[in-house]
This record gives C-alpha cells, sequence and structure tokens, in this order.
C-alpha cells in the first residue's frame, strides 16, 4: 500500500522506537535512547511528517503505526548490513574517527561497500515518500552519502543534512581512504548544519583541500549551486523537561530515590550511553582516588553513574563495559560498606520521568565526555533544576560547553584537574551554584529545541512555510 507523500521526511539511521522484549515476553516499543531521537521526537510530534529510519532489528521491515501523528517508514537492515554498514563503517571507521581517534578507527573495504549499498537504500526510501517539492532533513554520519544520492533520485527536494556528532580536523579526516565521496555525499545538499562552528571551519578547509572547490565557511560552489554551511547547536525541549521535573509525582520519586541512596548530603550523577567517548573510566578513576585520598567519604557522598549499553556487538564496546564493570566492582569492593555501596551503577533504560526525578535527586551532575559533539543530558539536568540549584561538572570537550560557559568546566585528560573540579563543585556555596544555573537556565529557555529547528529549517525552506507550521506545534 502506498501511503500519501509528506512536505517533511526526516531521514535517520534510526527511528524514534525501538523493540524490545516486555516483561511478559511480547514485543513491545519504546523510544530509542539516544540525543538524535531526544532532539527530534518532541519537534516533530503532532506535525504531518514522515521518519524514514531503521527499527533497529535484522529482516524484513516491520510494519509501524503513526507515532504523535509521525508516519514511521522502516528501512530494513540484513545482519550483513547490520555488520558492515551500522557497526562497521558507521561506528567503528566513522565514529573513532569523528571523536578525536580516541580508539582506533579501522578502514575495511567491505564496509564501504556497505555503507554506499544502505545509504543508497535510505535515499531510494526517502525519495518514494517525499511530496514534489517537499522537504528532506537528513541527519547524521550514518547517511552521509543520502543527499547526493537523493538529489540524483529528486532534483525537485529541498534537502537538508545535519550533523550531530563532531566533524574533526583535516589532518584527522584524511585518514579516510574515501574521504572525497563522503564529502561529495554531504555536499547533495543545500544546506548542512553542523554543531559548531569549528566544525563548519574543518569542513570548507577540506572541501577546498580534497575537492578543490571554492569555499567559505559558510558558501561552497559545487556545479551550478550553492550549498549553504552552518553551525546550529541543537538542544531539547526545556519547556517539557521543566513541567516534568516539577510534577507532583517526579518531585515525590527524587525524594524517594534519595532516601533508597541513603540521605546522603551530596549526590553525584552520571548518565551516559555505554561509550568510550564518554571519559566514563577517568570520572571513575577520579572519583576513586578522591576516596582513597579521604577527600570523599561513601556515607555523605554517593555516585549514580547510569550508563545504558550501547553498540554491544562492536568489540570496543564490549571492552569498555567489561572494564567499567571490573572498576566499578573494585572500587564498591574497596570503599563501599554492606548496604553502602560508593557507587550505584544502573545499565537499564528509563523512561522520560524517572531520568527526570534522578535529575531533581542529583546535586552535582558530571558530564565528562573526551569529546562530544552536543551532549544532551546536561541540557536536561540544567532544564530540570527547576529550583535553581545543583551544579553542573562539564567537559570543555562536549559541545554544550559552548553554550552553557557558566557550568563548572573541566578538562577531562587532566585526572588532577577533574578531581580538584569536582571537589569545586561539591563545595560550592549556594550562591555561585544558583548563579551559575540561573545564567544557564536563560540560555537554555531562549535557546531550545524549536529555536533550534526554527534558524535551521528556516534557513533551508525559503518560503517559510513549513517553519509556521513547526512554530505552532507542540
Ligand atoms: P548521545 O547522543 O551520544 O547518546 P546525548 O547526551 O546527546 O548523547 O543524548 C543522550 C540521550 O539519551 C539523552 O536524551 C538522555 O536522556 C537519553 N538517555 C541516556 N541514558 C538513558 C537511559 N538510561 N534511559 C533513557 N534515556 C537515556
Ligand atoms: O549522537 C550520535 C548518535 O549516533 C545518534 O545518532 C544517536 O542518537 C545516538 O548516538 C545513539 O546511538 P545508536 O543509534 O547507535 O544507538
Amino acid at each position: 500500500m502506498r501511503q500519501n507523500p509528506s512536505s517533511l521526511v526526516v531521514v535517520a539511521n534510526r527511528l524514534p522506537i525501538d523493540d524490545s522484549v516486555a516483561p511478559d515476553g511480547a514485543c513491545e516499543w519504546r523510544r530509542s535512547p539516544g540525543g538524535l531521537v531526544s532532539a527530534l521526537h518532541p519537534l516533530l510530534r503532532h506535525t504531518p511528517a514522515t521518519w524514514v529510519g531503521w527499527a533497529g532489528g535484522t529482516g524484513p521491515a516491520p510494519r509501524l503505526p503513526a507515532i504523535d501523528g509521525v508516519r514511521m517508514h522502516c528501512v530494513a537492515l540484513t545482519a550483513e548490513d547490520l555488520r558492515d554498514h551500522y557497526e562497521g563503517f558507521a561506528n567503528a571507521t566513522l565514529w573513532p574517527l569523528y571523536h578525536d581517534a580516541v580508539e582506533q578507527p579501522e578502514y575495511h573495504r567491505r564496509w564501504w561497500e556497505a555503507y554506499q549499498r544502505v545509504n543508497q537504500r535510505f535515499a531510494e526510501a526517502a525519495a518514494a515518500v517525499a511530496e514534489p517539492g517537499g522537504l528532506v532533513w537528513v541527519q547524521d554520519y550514518h547517511l552521509q552519502l543520502v543527499p547526493r544520492l537523493l538529489r540524483a533520485l529528486r532534483p525537485d527536494l529541498r534537502i537538508g543534512f545535519f550533523l550531530h556528532v563532531p566533524f574533526p580536523p583535516p589532518e584527522l579526516f584524511m585518514q579516510l581512504p574515501r574521504r572525497a565521496e563522503l564529502l561529495r555525499g554531504m555536499l547533495g545538499a543545500d544546506l548542512i548544519g553542523f554543531q559548531r562552528a569549528q566544525a563548519a571551519h574543518n569542513f570548507a578547509q577540506l572541501v577546498v583541500k580534497v575537492l578543490d572547490l571554492p569555499a567559505t565557511d559558510r558558501r561552497i560552489g559545487v556545479d551550478d549551486r550553492v550549498v549553504r554551511v552552518g553551525a546550529y547547536p541543537v538542544s531539547i525541549d526545556t519547556a517539557e523537561m521543566a513541567a516534568l521535573a516539577g510534577r507532583p509525582d517526579v518531585t515525590a520519586r527524587a525524594r524517594r530515590l534519595r532516601h533508597d541512596l541513603g540521605d546522603p548530603q551530596q549526590v553525584i550523577l552520571s548518565v551516559d550511553r555505554m561509550d568510550y567517548t564518554k571519559g566514563i573510566e577517568q570520572r571513575l578513576k577520579a572519583y576513586s582516588e578522591l576516596l582513597a585520598g579521604g577527600d570523599v567519604k561513601v556515607r555523605d557522598t554517593v555516585l549514580v553513574q547510569v550508563a545504558v549499553p550501547s553498540r554491544e556487538r562492536v568489540g570496543q564496546y564490549q571492552i569498555l563495559r567489561d572494564r567499567v564493570e571490573r572498576e566499578v566492582g573494585r572500587i564498591n569492593g574497596e570503599f563501599g560498606r554492606v548496604g553502602e555501596p560508593a557507587i550505584h551503577y544502573l545499565t537499564q533504560p528509563f523512561d522520560r520521568a524517572e531520568l527526570a526525578a534522578l535529575y531533581r535527586v542529583a546535586d552535582v551532575m558530571a558530564v565528562t565526555p573526551l569529546r562530544d559533539g552536543m551532549n544532551l543530558v546536561a541540557k536536561e539536568y540544567v532544564a530540570a533544576r527547576v529550583d535553581d540549584t545543583g551544579a553542573l561538572l562539564l567537559s570543555e570537550f562536549a559541545g554544550a560547553a559552548a553554550e552553557l560557559e557558566q557550568a563548572y568546566l573541566v578538562n577531562p585528560h587532566d585526572l588532577e584537574g577533574l578531581k580538584q573540579m569536582l571537589l569545586t563543585a561539591l563545595r560550592a556555596s549556594p550562591d555561585d551554584v544558583g548563579d551559575r544555573m540561573r545564567a544557564m537556565r536563560a540560555h537554555l529557555h531562549r535557546h531550545d529545541i524549536r529555536a533550534w529547528a526554527r534558524s535551521y529549517l528556516s534557513a533551508l525552506d525559503q518560503t517559510g512555510s513549513l517553519v509556521t507550521r513547526l512554530g505552532s506545534t507542540g
């Protein structure tokens, strides 16, 4: 059955829902964790749009109902596509390379073939559901070839591309055996958006160097077209998170959590996907050294580390999980007592209300990635602190640091610096904490997910009709 075409099509590797197994063994659908879904899902709610993506399994594409008015168009991946495209080229070549090569990127010709094949499939799916002259918004590093492939199939469309992760400096990107094809793929778009101005600058430099095209950080000439480039830092639904965090049941849940944690004087919280870019090991080391040195005591201070498993079949992720779990075990064994662990370690996915309660219970939120495109957890924490309390310890290498300048900023590679800044955040005066939090909350109030979408889509959609419609939803 052919569905009606859509005026707005979002193309992302992942659909906003994942299949998972319910306690009774039945298959159920739940929102997938990850920044991209957190950003786009609330935005599109009640907008007549289609989301083209993968549902997280292999085999034939399931037929999915619309969610909050957004149609789901599932792209199937075979077991080979999953291994070579998603786990291979996307997450073992591009992901580490784009995050400062904190793990060694791997290059395999078979992975590149799968990347091309899967990008072609996504481009065809988008071409099939977009209305004439419609707008297609392609997301992230899994789909960098889609803009060009889609333009070849549907020259009538306006095509946007947004990269949620960092775009690396030329000396790293130049390692890629198929660097020219990746750049050309992105240049199929009318507007290429990055999280930070530095990324747009890196991209323009590479276009000149590799493709010999005329380029500035804002405009690139390709054949007879001009491709625009810019920084559009992604955000969250600030009002939704604040409303959730202020709900009486969430406030009560936060109180209960604190009680269950042993009513400590201070709770430190970290919420991450289990990813080597998130700096989990460095943070655990800093915490463990503070315990060993007597600077923090288990009875007074607890660390809650949420680390939801991610990309579990990729070798580097398996190694990381083993190492983190061994270290948590060691720290608890060494410093915990019966009924008083030093670290409360949780790997479950939580619903939004539970996350909001965790944010409300955290006196210090430690967000210390080694490199991160944005980091929406940091923004969620700020949005949830409706009473202007709470200290955000934030890595300089998270995109969010460019906006949340009043956070306690830290270089997570500097172990002594990390320990000192964690202590500073724990010992800060309520006035200092309050002043910083108020400033960050005011920033997020103005720069929420709708402001992000408005600025990006108004640059892409010159008729402005779509932006007007998005502005009236929510
Ligand atoms: P990334 O995109 O690398 O995963 P972000 O910090 O930008 O990192 O986004 C992570 C998103 O996933 C946030 O919206 C966060 O609330 C969500 N998330 C993280 N851990 C969990 C969890 N255990 N359960 C549910 N959602 C989670
Ligand atoms: O932000 C980068 C990203 O790959 C997003 O596309 C996604 O939201 C998140 O990380 C989770 O990753 P995955 O889709 O591989 O589970």
